[in-house]
């Protein structure tokens, strides 16, 4: 029986991964939760439309997990997998090859399993950058950015890559302000020429400090719930912004709508899950063609 999500129990023989399907399981997302992932129709689809006989699943891996499901998806021969929440930071320590632009966001989403070395990555950092690129046709590294939400997981992410693209300012807001201090302090380190400053969400200069921003990002989990308000309110926006926000469930967050309505330009988190999607492929797939997966995959999550 082909299983919408399977756990380290079924990685004991390729026997019982494969009952019932027709390709064999190559290619995975590990998460726990991970029932809610789109990741395997957006990669299937890509698989398919290659011509690569593999199938992309589910595997729900529990948290101090992560080294024994490695081991075991090497010895199916795998060819690889995506990480999400909570084994970015797992995954990395279990690589035995980091990327260095991976190692500096202190987490991996895409692990590659070489002959001779477990090979680990991080798309979201260029997803992110790729996406804003996209959908505003701007430079990420000309842009001033604010991220509320920053102490998260994706927030880190999205403030690193703008420091090592070396945006002009970048204003880092949390609502605790405490979980900002070793970010602050690793993104200093850096080197780079970006301002770089740290405020709570209730900052008596926030509106001025996003005002004085180009481009607003929300990656905290406000949004999320139909009855959360805006993270940030009307005072803090204005019509020259672009706003993006890291949700697309809903597809237009009350942080959207609010931009919306005066006048900012918005997209949602969708254009960075593909793009984050796009990126892990090419490290699996070098001979594919970039912009035709792009393509396979943005039209695969269209018609969910
Ligand atoms: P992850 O690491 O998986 O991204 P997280 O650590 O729960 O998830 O991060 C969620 C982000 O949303 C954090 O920045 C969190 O702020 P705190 O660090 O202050 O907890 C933010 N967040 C969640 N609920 C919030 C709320 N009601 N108001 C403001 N920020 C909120």
């Amino acid at each position: 029986m082909m299983k919408s999500v399977y756990n380290l129990d079924d990685l004991i023989s390729r026997d019982a991964l494969d009952a019932g399907a027709e390709k064999p399981a190559r290619l995975a997302v590990l998460g726990w939760p991970v029932a809610h992932s789109a990741s395997p129709q957006m990669h299937q689809a890509a698989l398919d439309s290659n011509g690569i006989d593999a199938r992309y699943i589910r595997l729900a891996v529990e948290p101090g997990q992560i080294r024994e499901a490695f081991s075991r998806m090497r010895d199916l021969g795998f060819i690889g997998c995506n990480v999400t929440v909570p084994h970015k930071l797992a995954a990395l320590e279990n690589c035995t090859a980091v990327d260095p632009a991976a190692r500096m966001l202190g987490a991996v989403n895409t692990v590659r399993f070489d002959e001779d070395a477990t090979c680990g990555f991080n798309t979201d950092g260029p997803g992110f950058s790729r996406a804003i690129e996209d959908d505003f046709a701007v430079l990420l590294g000309r842009l001033s950015v604010t991220i509320v939400g920053a102490g998260g997981g994706a927030g880190q992410a999205i403030a690193t890559q703008c420091v090592l693209q070396g945006v002009p300012n970048l204003v880092l807001v949390n609502r605790t302000a405490d979980k900002l201090e070793s970010l602050f302090t690793r993104l200093s380190s850096l080197g780079s020429a970006t301002g770089i400053l740290s405020l709570s969400l209730d900052d008596p200069s926030l509106a001025e400090q996003c005002r004085a921003c180009d481009l607003i990002v929300n990656t905290s989990s406000v949004g999320l719930k139909p009855e959360d308000p805006s993270i940030l309110p009307v005072a803090c926006l204005k019509p020259e912004h672009f706003v993006y926000d890291t949700i697309y469930q809903p597809a237009v967050t009350p942080l959207l709508a609010l931009a919306r309505s005066q006048g900012c330009r918005t997209s949602n988190g969708l254009s960075m899950l593909i793009h984050q999607g796009a990126f892990a492929f090419q490290h699996w797939f070098q001979k594919t063609d970039p912009a035709e997966v792009l393509g396979v995959m943005r039209k695969a999550l269209a018609g969910s």
